[in-house]
């Protein structure tokens, strides 16, 4: 039995003794936030030993700052450690991290150390925790012990192993303190904020403490009830602040400590299923068995039909079954969900169809991609083996769909074709259902509606951040759309998004309202009272940290670039997307900077306010090409098509000097626009 108390009055002075010691330099790439722990606790940027040393006693000797520092010096020391480890986690990868928090497909963050007494225990434990949406962090002999017990492990899987031993835990600090720095608002320094930040759990995490850990283990571990994390243990420790339970109980305690309901109920297939089993993807080598992708006819379709065409649970599969297929083979595929409920509308079926994808992939061996008559699915031989079955993905469909949505939905049939013919004629049918449900939306402007949509989720990161969502200005995160907005508004009037009267013209061409400004500065609590829509330069929309793309004003060149998420280069305006990320998230109103999604490039609002997409001036290739034929068509319909070759891109420039000569020598709109400013 070891005594936390004493160890951690010993691990305190092993940590201290080794900060004394500290040399070199100090840093991680990837990260605007320099050493994150430090930096939220003493806005320090630290980045060698005498700085850390500063930190420190800012800090008054907090022993997370000390645990971050020397967890550095010694990375600095021994370099990465290969696979399949991941050691410290790039700002990227925070950013998507937090977006699945706010969206609910993540409810909690735990982090493991210690050593198993055997590896199923761990197995069950990892198991458990992927079956009950929390994200799991893993530091030290329990990563060799899950492998042990064939467990995958990354963070496609929501098991993601920091390092080999309990130290990198620090890594599992130092996300919590990005994310509050990202998504909360909190400044760095601020360390009372970020305390409290941290004390209203906003982030839902807790550890799990196997036994053997060394004492300066322990006195790091035991820091982390200073950002109100409660540490579970599963034996093997007296005294001190840690909670004990049972190595069966411990994800259920915990969880009940963190106030975090959620109730799964197994669906009777032959594969687990389970969001944490979403981001994982099936190899050429590992499938049995694909369904378009370009290789075959397939698609997906969502219909609301009369109850009494509707038998609830009931899955049929026409054309050849798993066992009369070749293995490798490409086979034709066609997903028809037909549904039926007293709540549900015909302008629900887009909303809801979107859905297949990630039921598909919370099969551990199902994998889908894309939409529509451009899916692509794959099932694995490791599931085949165990006796998965096509007629097992319509079960999984029926039971999640009618499991998520209860309230709109009465009975849930799925068909599943396999037969070429069949397909090819279904498909066709299915076209002008894609094609009439586009009309709807392509041709809806802000003009013809008196009421916009709020978006609040990411207020869980970002407490004062909204987003105004219209039918020419999708939401920054590009993934609601105001028929979105509407529909979740009807499925559940108390949620996140709700009406904004549009109302009290101020501003036409930065499109501002009084109606909207009312509504922001209630649900801001008072933040910002005002917001113009269709502009970047004054008064534009908060960014809580989603954005799929920023545009900022570039003064020199009298124009505005945009940057996405994917781009990973310089860019002109002297920085990367993911040190303005850095700038503007936290739910922050940034004048010259605005949160974007990839979309509204299209929009006929874009850039309104500044006089409209001719002060566009350059973009990631990579965005060009995938806004590319549509781009084109815009700009022509505005009688503007040589503006996309004057365009740059990180081929023209990278520097603002190369722009404005490239500007110049294209004839560039921008550059005779009236001025910015
Ligand atoms: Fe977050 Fe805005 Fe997207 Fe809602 S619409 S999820 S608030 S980024
Ligand atoms: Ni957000």
């Amino acid at each position: 039995m070891t005594d936390i108390t004493e160890a951690v009055e010993a691990g305190r002075i092993e940590l201290a003794t080794a900060m004394a010691a500290l040399d070199g330099p100090l840093a991680y790439e990837e990260t605007a936030y320099n050493l994150p722990i430090s930096f939220a606790v003493t806005g320090t940027p630290v980045s060698d030993a005498d700085s850390a040393r500063d930190a420190y006693a800012a800090s008054s000797e907090n022993p997370l700052v000390a645990w971050e520092c020397v967890r550095a010096h010694r990375a600095a020391a021994s370099g990465a450690e290969g696979a399949p480890y991941t050691g410290f986690i790039p700002d990227a990868e925070i950013r998507k991290l937090g977006y699945s928090l706010v969206d609910g497909s993540i409810l909690g963050l735990c982090l493991i150390v210690g050593q198993p007494d055997r590896p199923d225990v761990a197995a069950a434990l990892c198991r458990e925790l992927q079956e009950k949406y929390m994200l799991t962090f893993l530091a030290g002999p329990v990563v060799p012990a899950l492998q042990e017990a064939n467990i995958r492990v990354g963070l496609e899987y929501r098991l993601v192993p920091l390092g080999s031993t309990a130290s990198h835990g620090i890594h599992f600090a130092d996300i919590l303190a990005r994310v509050a720095m990202m998504f909360g608002g909190i400044t760095p320094g601020d360390a009372a904020r970020l305390l409290a930040y941290a004390a209203e759990r906003r982030a839902r995490a807790m550890v799990i403490a196997f036994p053997g850990l060394s004492d300066e283990e322990i006195a790091s571990i035991d820091a982390l009830r200073l950002l109100g994390i409660p540490i579970l243990h599963t034996g093997g420790y007296t005294g001190g602040e840690w909670t004990p339970t049972e190595g069966k109980d411990a994800v259920r305690d915990g969880m009940d400590l963190l106030g975090i309901k959620v109730t799964v109920t197994a669906i009777p297939i032959p594969m687990g299923c389970s969001p944490a089993f979403e981001g994982k993807s099936i190899r050429k080598e590992e499938m049995y068995v694909e369904f378009g992708g370009g290789r075959s006819p397939a698609f997906e379709l969502l219909r609301m039909k009369d109850p009494s065409e509707v038998e609830d649970g009931k899955v049929t599969v026409i054309g050849p079954e798993i066992e009369d297929l070749q293995e490798g083979s490409a086979v034709p595929l066609a997903i028809l969900i037909d549904v039926a409920g007293k709540n549900f509308r015909k302008d629900y079926e887009p909303v809801l169809e979107r859905r297949i994808h990630n039921f598909v992939n919370y099969g551990e061996g199902s994998w889908h991609t894309a939409q529509r008559d451009l899916i692509w699915v794959r099932l694995s031989k490791e599931a085949v083996k165990n006796g998965l079955r096509i007629e097992h993905l319509g079960k999984l469909l029926a039971a999640k769909f009618r499991m998520d949505f209860p309230d709109l939905l009465d009975a849930v049939q799925v068909t599943l074709v396999t037969d070429r013919a069949e397909v090819e004629r279904l498909k066709a049918e299915a076209e002008a259902v894609y094609g009439e449900r586009d009309d709807r939306i392509r041709g809806m402007r802000d003009d013809d509606v008196d009421t916009f949509y709020s978006c609040t989720l990411c207020q869980t990161f970002a407490p004062d951040h909204v987003c105004i969502i219209t039918p020419e200005r999708p939401a920054l995160c590009g993934a609601i759309s105001w028929l979105d907005g509407r529909i979740a508004h009807e499925i559940s009037p108390a949620g996140a998004n709700q009406p904004v009267k549009k109302e009290g013209l101020i501003d036409r061409d930065g499109g501002e309202f009084e109606g909207v400004n009312r509504f922001l500065k209630k649900a801001s609590h008072g933040a910002v009272d005002r917001c113009r829509l269709y502009s970047v330069v004054e008064y534009p929309m908060t960014c809580c940290g989603c954005f799929e793309a920023i545009a900022l004003v570039l003064p020199e060149v009298n124009g505005i670039m945009v940057v996405n998420r994917e781009y990973k280069g310089e860019t002109p305006s002297g920085m990367t997307f993911s040190t303005l990320a850095g700038t503007i998230g936290g739910g922050a109103q940034t004048p010259g900077f605005a949160g974007i999604s990839k979309g509204y490039i299209l929009s006929d609002r874009f850039l309104q306010a500044e006089g409209g997409i001719e002060r566009l001036v350059w973009l990631p290739s990579n965005l060009k090409e995938e806004l590319g034929p549509r781009l084109r068509s815009k700009l022509a319909e505005k009688g503007k098509a040589e503006l996309f070759d004057r365009i740059a891109t990180e081929h023209e420039a990278t520097t603002i000097e190369e722009l404005m000569a490239y500007l110049d020598q294209a004839g560039h709109p921008a550059l005779a626009m009236k001025e910015l400013f």
